[in-house]
C-alpha cells in the first residue's frame, strides 16, 4: 500500500440522509477447491437481494493446512470473478495460456464470459493467506463475451487519504472524485476498501436504486444505525429519499469493504460455477464444458 497511487484532495461527499441497516449476515464456514477454508458471506439466497451480485467469499489464515491445496482448473461462465488479496501470493493459469501471480493489495478481475478453465495455486507454503473472491453477474447480452482478466498491481490502485487520517481504496467505481481501477457500464459496480482511522466518519454517496452491502474485516464500525462487528456483513436499505452510506469509528481503527452496484434484474440460474438466465443456457454450459469447448 505505501507505494499506492495516493490523491491527496480529492472532492468531499457528504451523506444527509444514510442508508440504515437491512440486516446483519454471518457467513457460513465452508471449503471449496482443494480444502480451502473459507467464509461464504454472500450466499445464493441473498443473490436475488444483492443483484448484481452473486457470491462473496472471505478467506483468513495463519495456517497453510487451510489453503495450500488451492483451487485446481475448474471451469467458469456467465459472470465476473474479483479476487482481492489482502495478504498473500496466489498464481493464476488458465486453458488460454494466461498466467499471473496476486498479491499483496493486488485484484485479479476476470470476466468469465462464454468460458474458462482455470486454476488458483497459493505460492507459498506458510505464512498468511487472507482476501475476498465477489462474483459479477455480466447482463444477458454479455455472458457469452470473449473471455478477459486484468492483473491489478496494489500500486495500481487508486487511493485517497481523508481529513481525518482514513485511507480508501478505490478498486471499482468512484469515491469522492477520484476513480477506481475499474468501471463497469451496466452493473456500476463500486467497491472500496476503507481503512478508517479511529473516530473517523466516512460518507459514500450511492443512487438510491443500487443494491448496497458492507463488510467489516477489522474492528467494528456503525452504520445504518448498528453496530457491526468484525465477520460480519450488513445489508442495507434502499430508499428513494437516501443518498448514500455512512460509516462511523469507534475508538479502535477499522477496516470495511463498501460493495454496490446497479441490480441487473434479470433471471438467475446458477449451477455451481456457471451463472446464466435459464436452464436451458446452464444445460448448453454443461455440455459445452464436457464436449471441451470452454477457451483454449
Ligand atoms: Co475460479
Amino acid at each position: 500500500m505505501s507505494s499506492a497511487t495516493t490523491v491527496f484532495h480529492p472532492v468531499t461527499e457528504a451523506v444527509t440522509r444514510p442508508r440504515e441497516l437491512e440486516r446483519l449476515v454471518t457467513g457460513q464456514a465452508t471449503s471449496d477447491g482443494a480444502g480451502v477454508k473459507l467464509t461464504r458471506v454472500l450466499t445464493q439466497p441473498l443473490q436475488r437481494r444483492l443483484d448484481p451480485f452473486l457470491m462473496l467469499d472471505a478467506f483468513g489464515t495463519d495456517n497453510a493446512d487451510d489453503y495450500v491445496g488451492g483451487f485446481p482448473d475448474h471451469p467458469h461462465r456467465g459472470f465476473e470473478t474479483v479476487t482481492y488479496m489482502i495478504a498473500g501470493r496466489m498464481r493464476h493459469r488458465d486453458n488460454a495460456g494466461h498466467e499471473g501471480l496476486l498479491q499483496n493489495g493486488g485484484v485479479q478481475w476476470m470476466t468469465a464470459g462464454r468460458g474458462i478453465v482455470h486454476s488458483e495455486l497459493p505460492e507459498q507454503q506458510a505464512g498468511r493467506m487472507e482476501g475476498f473472491q465477489l462474483w459479477l453477474n455480466l447482463p444477458a447480452e454479455r455472458k457469452l463475451a470473449d473471455p478477459w482478466y486484468r492483473d491489478i498491481q496494489s500500486d495500481e490502485i487508486p487511493e485517497f487519504t481523508t481529513d481525518d487520517g482514513s485511507t480508501v481504496r478505490v478498486i471499482a467505481g468512484e469515491s469522492h472524485g477520484v476513480a477506481g481501477a475499474m468501471q463497469r457500464e451496466v452493473t456500476q459496480p463500486l467497491y472500496l476498501d476503507v481503512h478508517l482511522a479511529p473516530g473517523a466518519r466516512f460518507d459514500q454517496v450511492l443512487p438510491a436504486t443500487h443494491n448496497a452491502f458492507v463488510y467489516v474485516y477489522r474492528g467494528e464500525v456503525e452504520v445504518g444505525g448498528a453496530t457491526v462487528g468484525s465477520q460480519r456483513m450488513a445489508i442495507l436499505k434502499n430508499g428513494a429519499e437516501r443518498d448514500g452510506i455512512v460509516l462511523q469509528a469507534g475508538d479502535a481503527p477499522a477496516k470495511v469493504l463498501i460493495i454496490a452496484g446497479r441490480p441487473l434484474n434479470e433471471p438467475i440460474a446458477q449451477y455451481g460455477p456457471f451463472v446464466m438466465n435459464t436452464h436451458e443456457q446452464i444445460f448448453q454450459a454443461v455440455e459445452d464444458y464436457r464436449s471441451g469447448k470452454f477457451g483454449g
